[in-house]
């Protein structure tokens, strides 16, 4: 049985102080929850959020981070610096930086290597954009992306990895993938899995939907039997939308 994850992905919002006061209203409100409860948040904030969600189920994630142990990488942040921090998740080749900042399959590949190096969770995500999927490509896409951006790495690693298949002309535009059309895509995603890597790999992957999840629509995406989890953009910036997602099923 795959556990559900319910992750945050803050993007560039909330200063320490409003990360303080995110969290601590937040761990009373998600303490019976029976999922995974992860926040990821910007460098930052990391520390204060660590600090905050101590004691409870609240998970802390980055939204980051660089595949090389050190050196000349001006404003890069490594695994080292995370695992002191013990970060416990690390969201990596989200659309948005593949859109604007250059990711692509191979550094997504380098980046999931260097955390689990320091036995960091990567969430990597996928997804295909408007024009790719009105093209016909949707499939396409998915598979490069995941047999270039997973690479190499054994069963083992797929206890660790978590998927986030985040269609990107659903991110932050209110519109959502159907849940039989998310369930349908994730289904196709556990595919190529089998295919390419393992029977075994495609059962125990989670994959987690992303792209415009909030308190409308999260009981019907994580009914989907495929849907193991979200990650969570706008959303996750409230206090009670985020909490009433992770309790989902309450
Ligand atoms: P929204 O929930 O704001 O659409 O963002 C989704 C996302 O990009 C999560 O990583």
């Amino acid at each position: 049985m795959r556990k559900p994850i319910i992750a945050g992905n803050w993007k560039m919002n909330k200063t320490m102080a409003e990360t303080k006061d995110m969290i601590t209203a937040l761990k009373p409100l998600v303490a019976e929850a029976d999922c995974d409860v992860v926040l990821c948040v910007p460098f930052t904030d990391l520390q204060t959020a660590k600090k905050a969600a101590k004691g409870s189920n609240v998970k802390i994630g980055a939204e980051n981070v660089h595949w090389a142990e050190k050196g000349a990488f001006t404003g890069e942040v490594s695994a080292d610096m995370l695992k002191e921090l013990k970060v416990d998740y690390v969201i990596i080749g989200h659309s948005e930086r593949r859109q604007y900042f250059g990711e692509t399959d191979e550094t997504v590949n380098k980046r999931v290597q260097a955390a689990l190096n320091a036995k960091i969770k990567p969430i990597v995500c996928v997804g295909e954009t408007e024009a790719e999927r009105e093209g016909g490509l949707t499939e396409k896409v998915l598979e490069r992306q995941i047999v270039e951006g997973l690479k190499g790495f054994k069963a083992k690693d797929f206890d660790k990895i978590v998927i986030a298949y985040e269609p990107v002309w659903a991110i932050g535009t209110g519109k959502t993938a159907t849940a039989t059309d998310a369930n349908n895509t994730i289904g196709y995603i556990r595919h190529i899995l089998a295919k390419k890597f393992h029977r075994s790999i495609a059962e125990k992957t989670r994959i987690q939907y992303g792209g415009s999840m909030n308190v409308k629509n999260c009981k019907e995406l994580m009914a989907e039997e495929e849907i193991d989890g979200g990650l969570i953009g706008g959303a996750s910036l409230k206090v009670d939308d985020f909490a009433y997602i992770v309790n989902y099923n309450k």
